[in-house]
């Protein structure tokens, strides 16, 4: 089997372009891509993605050491595994279930409504620049229980640490600078960690600092890695995932009336976005052993990453799957936001997205403030629509006109 394409490279411009004109050559002439450049793998058929996603014992997630370590500053949840992983993924789930979601579900709003205020009586918004982004942040931060006002900053360094996880490849001045990040922003969050050890409240921080491991306390180093894990997990998924949902239904009126007269679809929809357009494109994982994935054996030690984008366009999983179509029957919206959903967009197996449901719920309740407030909304003329990244995916910037709001 030929492993590379001529006509393109994954690191290459006409790639990051548009990565979903090359999907179907990719799943049916070269399921396991190779990329030389970084030596890696790419992996695109639906079944191969669910595959590997879904055999951890031969898959590792061992790449995140290198990938993920150095600006986490400890071991994050998608490098455990074992009875380690099934204890603290209980203990960091119970941030945004049960009665920690209930507290959250009313900041929620209200960041929504804090945050779009300003531009009501203007009739324009750029939702992902002037509201998503910052969005995303203010709703993590609650759920940390990290005071707001220092959401800039906050920002920031995580823009430099999210650089380092989800690049394919960093210059040293890149690396030099999410290094620095990572460490502003464990002299930001050591000090709250030993606040909260004394004055434990009810926000992730303090269940974290309140909770054992076989029988003791975490240390200060595995909970601040919890606390980065979940900042970067948590945010940047989030807003793109918005952005997408209102980007399509704005592109597909039809279906954009039938959520308006009927908002419990709205859910669907946001399950279809994460299938069409999954803001997490790839997962890497290293082979502990020596595999065969699409009749390709590769080699213990090998890096792939999962294709997700290209999986969930995969058509023996879903029909007609280029095609935006909330009313689909093959994906099943009761399981969409759960770790057996059709769709791979919160991956699979024992890492799966921990914070599905929670997603589920965040976007559901900002979209809906989002149309409610922002009538008879449209993309702003002459906008050209385009997206940035490899690794996360989302558009670059959503410009909406609608009626104002006098104030
Ligand atoms: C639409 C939004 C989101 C998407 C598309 C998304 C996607 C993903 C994906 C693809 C993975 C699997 C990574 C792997 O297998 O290596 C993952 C894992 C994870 N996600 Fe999400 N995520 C979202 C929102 C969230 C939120 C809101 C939180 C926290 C509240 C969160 C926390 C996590 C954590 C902690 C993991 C690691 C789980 C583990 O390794 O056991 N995510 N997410």
């Amino acid at each position: 089997m030929n492993t590379s394409v001529k006509a393109f490279n994954i690191l290459s411009k006409q790639f990051h372009e548009d990565p979903y004109k090359h999907f179907a050559e990719l799943r049916d002439s070269h399921p396991v891509y190779y990329e030389k450049e970084i030596d890696s793998y790419f992996i695109s058929r639906y079944e191969d993605v669910r595959y590997v996603l879904q055999n951890t014992d031969i898959f590792t997630t061992k790449s995140l050491a290198k990938r993920a370590e150095p600006v986490m500053r400890g071991p994050v949840l998608a490098q455990m595994h074992g009875k380690e992983h099934t204890a603290k993924r209980k203990i960091v789930v119970k941030s945004f279930i049960g009665d920690a979601l209930k507290r959250l579900i009313p900041l929620i709003k209200e960041n929504a409504e804090v945050l779009l205020a300003p531009h009501l009586s203007r009739g324009k918004i750029d939702l992902v620049n002037d509201f998503g982004k910052t969005f995303a942040v203010y709703v993590t931060m609650d759920m940390l229980g990290l005071d707001k006002k220092d959401h800039k900053l906050i920002a920031d360094w995580h823009s430099g640490v999210a650089n380092f996880i989800t690049s394919i490849q960093l210059s040293p001045e890149e690396r030099a600078h999410s290094l620095h990040c990572s460490e502003q922003l464990a002299n930001y969050l050591y000090p709250i960690i030993e606040e909260r050890r004394k004055n434990p409240k009810s926000d992730l921080i303090s269940i974290l600092c309140q909770s054992e491991y076989e029988g003791v306390e975490m240390s200060d180093t595995n909970i601040l890695a919890l606390i980065l894990n979940i900042l970067l997990a948590a945010t940047e998924p989030a807003d793109k995932t918005l952005a997408l949902l209102i980007y399509y239904l704005l592109n597909n009126p039809l279906q954009m009336q039938d959520v308006m007269e009927n908002r419990s679809l709205l859910k669907q929809a946001i399950a279809e976005t994460l299938r069409f357009k999954p803001p997490v494109q790839l997962i890497p994982r290293q082979l502990s052993q020596d595999a065969i994935v699409a009749g390709k054996t590769l080699s213990k030690g090998t890096t792939v990453f999962c294709m997700i984008g290209a999986a969930n366009r995969d058509p023996k999983a879903f029909e007609n799957p280029d095609v935006f179509n909330l009313h689909r029957p093959d994906l099943d919206v009761k399981t969409a936001f759960t770790g057996i959903a059709r769709h791979v967009a919160f991956g699979s197996g024992i890492h799966n997205c921990v914070g599905a449901a929670f997603a589920g719920t965040e976007i559901e309740v900002v979209a809906n403030i989002v149309l409610d407030k922002l009538k008879n909304m449209k993309l702003e003329d002459g906008f050209n629509y385009k997206e940035n990244g490899l690794y996360t995916r989302g558009p670059v910037s959503l410009p909406l006109t609608f009626t104002p709001i006098k104030e």
